[in-house]
């Protein structure tokens, strides 16, 4: 039972949404109250360093949270419906044919026992319970293998993730899903386990599955680089929290929040030059965030009102967002 497509209003629609882990009785306050949206055919970055919450993220859009989170509070929308309030068949459904997720190392989201082909017919036959012939779903997925420019699918079915490369993999990982059907590609930091000229590569596909199949795409990376080339909305994540987000551009362009500039700081300068200094400090203790804005005791700047306060959301510049006290202040 697909998902009814609801053709207006993003495909994904995060609403202030919070997740703690009970880690043996102490409370880890991991996301707090993050929020965005994914519009039709959209590329959209979710980019912040590492432990900021990023996989937690893509886990509650699937409610695939492990046994211990907590949801505290938000929704996740998909096509318009609340996941949390998903029948049982309403949610398999969205995992079979609404979103996939594809992942950094692309060997352990494939069976080392099974042929491809194996895997692959598997999916298709749940993707599409008791309709296809073998023969029918064995040419959809040698069509999805051409499609992400894999040669010869048919020995690619023979194969065991063992015989193809990590590029191979990621690739058949990306036709799996389209063959599926899936209209939400979640890709959380992909290629980021291959050599760089391969990562191009998958990010190149990525985007041209975009154009060519209306694929809606929410891209995970802790890459600035990645996030540039491959999407046109940002949304940037500190410590559980999104702290800036707009239009690729202009978020690069003009970066508002400290955090955001302190990034693009990082990124080592083609024209060569200091090396990257890195911010200092670390991501905060999530059995103890900062009361007021997670960001605040690392930000050279921060004052008494960002250590006690939470930072409104302001809209700076159409569609352009970002939550700092010294914005809203016209300090920064
Ligand atoms: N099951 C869990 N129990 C307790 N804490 C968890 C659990 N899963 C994740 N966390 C914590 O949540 C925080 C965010 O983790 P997450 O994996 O979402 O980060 P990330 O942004 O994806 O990082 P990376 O870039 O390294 O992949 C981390 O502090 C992590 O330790
Ligand atoms: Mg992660």
């Amino acid at each position: 039972m697909p998902t009814a497509e609801n053709k207006s209003g993003p495909i994904l629609d995060v609403r202030d949404f919070s997740v703690s882990f009970n880690v043996y009785g102490k409370f880890s306050h991991v996301l707090d109250g993050i929020a965005f949206r994914v519009q039709r055919g959209e590329r959209v970055g979710l980019v912040g360093e590492s432990g900021c919450g990023k996989t937690t993220t893509l886990k509650a859009i699937l409610r695939v949270l492990p046994g211990n989170a907590i949801v505290k509070g938000g929704e996740v929308l998909f096509d318009g419906q609340d996941v949390s309030g998903m029948s049982d068949a309403a949610l398999s459904a969205m995992r079979r044919t609404g979103a996939g997720m594809i992942f950094q190392d692309p060997s352990s989201a494939l069976n080392p026992v099974f042929s491809i082909e194996s895997q692959f017919l598997t999916v298709l036959k749940y993707a599409a319970p008791g309709g296809a012939s073998g023969k029918q779903l064995y040419a959809v997925a040698t069509e999805a293998l051409s499609s992400v420019m894999l040669p010869d699918p048919d020995r690619i079915m023979k194969s065991f993730p063992y015989q193809l490369s990590g590029g191979m993999k990621q690739r058949v990982c990306i036709a799996i899903a389209i063959a599926a059907g899936c209209r939400l590609l979640l890709a959380d930091e992909p290629g980021t386990s291959l050599d760089v000229t391969i990562q191009d590569q998958i990010l190149r596909l990525i985007n041209r599955l975009v154009i060519d199949r209306g694929l809606s795409v929410l891209m995970v990376s802790h890459s600035l680089g990645v996030i540039r080339q491959s999407t046109s909305r940002v949304n940037i994540m500190y410590a559980g929290t999104v702290v800036e987000s707009g239009a690729t551009d202009d978020v690069f362009s003009d970066p508002k929040h400290p955090y955001t500039a302190a990034l693009m700081e990082c990124v080592p300068k083609l024209t060569g030059g200091s090396v990257a200094r890195g911010i200092p400090g670390r991501v905060p203790d999530y059995t103890q965030p900062p009361k007021g804005c997670r960001f605040a005791p690392r930000c050279p700047w921060a004052r008494d009102i960002c250590n006690g306060q939470k930072p409104p959301h302001l809209e700076v510049s159409p569609g352009h967002h970002v939550s700092c006290h010294l914005v809203s202040e016209g300090i920064q």
